[in-house]
């Protein structure tokens, strides 16, 4: 299948998208603290997206997804499923995955939170993640491989002793939840796909303090690093212009502007 080129009109539609997802990660900030489920903060979630934002959420049915984000502690590396009995403490790391829809277009973005206090570890494992998916963001512009950004994130990650999953990637994104691009965090060979003035992607590198290797568990979502090791991930939706890109899903809390002009 082609890679869709968005208009204007479709831009702009995910720009808003963009900026409701990541409202939700802003709103719902303050809430995490110890002794808080990932259940009810699921439910904030939910709330703020049907309530507020009159918005759907893209995950909640999704392959029979059954909630309305994907929060995931410590160990997990994505696709946790929130739980009225899993109870945040002080220390845990946690990432919150919010896809939103409206007006027919997607935004897809997440972050870390650390529960009270951080270790040395979880705050560098965050703050590399985080900086591996800003110095892909910054290399993006027109007649640049995709594969590039992958083969720097990878770089970058494994020259501070942690890994890169290979199982999971980002996605082009728009009308659908996952269009083609497939977005590699890693050194691979992609098809060869050169980026164009248009193009919407998602960049979502997951990281591990350890090895690289995932499991699955029994419930057929929660993925776990396989060595237990602690497990970070950011994400956001940009869309490459004529010469640089625009972040869809920039928040208050991000270092970079939402619009950036390479070279920058
Ligand atoms: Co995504």
């Amino acid at each position: 299948m082609a890679i869709s080129i968005k208009t204007f009109d479709d831009i702009a539609k995910m720009r808003i998208a963009g900026q409701l997802a990541a409202r939700v990660l802003e709103m719902i900030e303050p809430y995490i603290q110890p002794g808080v489920s990932t259940g009810e903060l699921d439910r904030l979630c939910h709330q703020h997206i049907t309530e507020k934002q009159h918005a759907i959420s893209a995950s909640l049915g999704y392959h029979g997804f059954p909630k309305s984000v994907c929060i995931s502690v410590n160990e997990v590396v994505c696709h946790g499923i929130p739980n009225d009995d899993k109870k945040l403490k002080d220390g845990d790391i946690l990432n919150i995955d919010v896809t939103v829809i409206k007006d027919g277009f997607h935004g897809d973005t997440s972050k870390m939170f650390i529960v009270g206090k951080s270790t040395i570890l979880s705050e560098r494992l965050c703050r590399v993640t985080r900086e591996s998916l800003y110095l892909a963001i910054c290399m993006i512009r027109p007649g640049v491989r995709l594969c590039t950004l992958g083969k720097s994130i990878q770089q970058f990650v494994e020259a501070e002793n942690f890994s890169v999953v290979r199982e999971y990637c980002g996605h082009g994104i728009g009308e659908a939840f996952h269009e083609e691009p497939q977005v590699l965090h890693y050194d691979a060979n992609d098809g060869g796909v050169v980026l164009q003035p248009g193009m919407a992607l998602t960049i979502e590198p997951m990281v591990n303090a350890g090895d690289y290797r995932i499991r699955t568990m029994k419930d057929g979502w929660t993925v776990k690093t396989k060595d237990h090791s602690l497990s970070a991930q950011y994400e956001h939706t940009i869309v490459v212009t004529e010469d640089g890109c625009e972040i869809m899903t920039i928040r208050t809390d991000d270092t970079l502007p939402a619009v950036i002009h390479y070279p920058t």
